[in-house]
């Protein structure tokens, strides 16, 4: 299969480009599209052989539910069986937004979609193009990021094309992904909020608005849990271990007098880096915001120049940097 790009405006994406990207959903195709956490590998969540290609593409295992992705308030009345208070308080804050919220899930939904399970992940992305695609093609859009299961999630069209290249029909190539990590994942079918998945939006700013949220096992750093919390997922082909700062510069000097090539990444300052013959040091910005906007892609880079090894600083214990923390666990993960 031919993997077509086309460009798109990522704030006024043009209608020609869309309509045709719609057209091969409705077709029962697949489309790379961005949103503002990662790219997005889209089918129509109505139609089980669609999904079904989702899932050759990417090597996913079938136990790992995909996100349906909605434009608009009335479509939950197509993909729900019942919509929660808890998730109406969440929704009316973070939508559109980084935020999924799983609930129980309509008839309508193949059971591929949700791995069998009686519950749907939903998001409403704010994203231009994501937005403009899901209404343009009218039937909601099942959607995992758009890369080979357990690699890095893409923020950028090259990065999809990097993974699925020959594997999916099209990518609309809106530039890079503003947000750059994955939306959290939040269940509300039980009378408290659970935490499946860290995610831009942090855990205060969930419990500002539903008060105190359980926090999954799966969402412990590091823990494995079903569904598709396998432990090593988000990970570079270069090995990546995860080092604390005092120690950091140790490593990297016993490394590199080894004769390995390393490459490091810190959350000190302004984007620095720097190249040598042994390596490159990273230093990401010091906010957590920032930093999770450029870490995919900076993982990205380091993996395509030839590194031994790549070193990174543990990021701070606090709150904020949860999500960023968790994918660097799971990045470091061997298995
Ligand atoms: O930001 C994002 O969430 C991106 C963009 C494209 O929207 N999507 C994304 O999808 O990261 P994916 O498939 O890579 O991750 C979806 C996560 C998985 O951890 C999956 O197990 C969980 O959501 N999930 C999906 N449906 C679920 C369900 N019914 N119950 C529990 N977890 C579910
Ligand atoms: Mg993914």
């Amino acid at each position: 299969m031919k993997t077509e790009v086309v460009a798109v405006e990522s704030s006024r994406p043009e209608a020609e480009a869309i309509r045709r990207a719609a057209s091969v959903l409705r077709g029962g195709g697949l489309i790379a599209f961005p949103t503002e956490t990662v790219y997005g590998l889209g089918a129509n969540a109505l139609d089980a052989d669609a999904v079904a290609r989702i899932f050759v593409a990417k090597g996913r295992p079938a136990t790992n539910p995909v996100i349906v992705h909605i434009a608009d308030q009335d479509s939950l009345l197509n993909v729900t069986a019942a919509w929660p208070e808890t998730a109406n308080l969440l929704a009316a804050r973070f939508w559109p937004g980084p935020l999924t919220i799983v609930v129980p899930k309509s008839p309508r939904i193949p059971d591929i979609v949700t791995a069998g399970g009686p519950t749907v992940a939903i998001r409403w992305p704010a994203h231009p193009v994501a937005q403009a695609l899901i209404r343009e093609a009218g039937v909601p859009i099942a959607a995992p990021s758009a890369n080979r299961s357990t690699a890095l999630s893409p923020t950028r069209a090259e990065h999809v094309l990097n993974g699925l290249d020959g594997r999916i029909d099209m990518i609309l190539d809106g530039g890079p992904c503003s947000g750059g990590l994955e939306s959290t994942v939040v269940d509300a079918t039980g009378p408290t909020v659970r935490l499946l998945r860290h995610g831009l939006v942090s855990v205060p700013m969930l419990e500002e608005v539903v008060g105190s949220v359980e926090l999954a096992s799966c969402a412990n750093e590091g823990v494995a849990r079903s569904p598709g919390q396998m432990k090593k997922h988000y990970s570079p082909q270069t090995e990546l271990r995860l080092i604390a700062g005092e120690v950091l510069l140790d490593e990297l000097l016993q490394a590199t007098h080894a004769g390995r090539k390393v490459g490091s990444v810190m959350f000190h300052g302004v984007g620095l880096a720097l190249g040598t013959g042994s390596g490159a040091f990273i230093s990401l910005p010091a906010d957590p915001i920032l930093a999770a906007s450029l870490l995919y892609d900076t993982l990205f880079r380091l993996d395509r120049i030839g590194l031994d090894l790549i070193l990174v600083e543990w990021p701070p214990e606090t709150p904020e940097w949860a999500a960023v923390r968790d994918r660097l666990t799971r990045a470091a993960a061997r298995d």
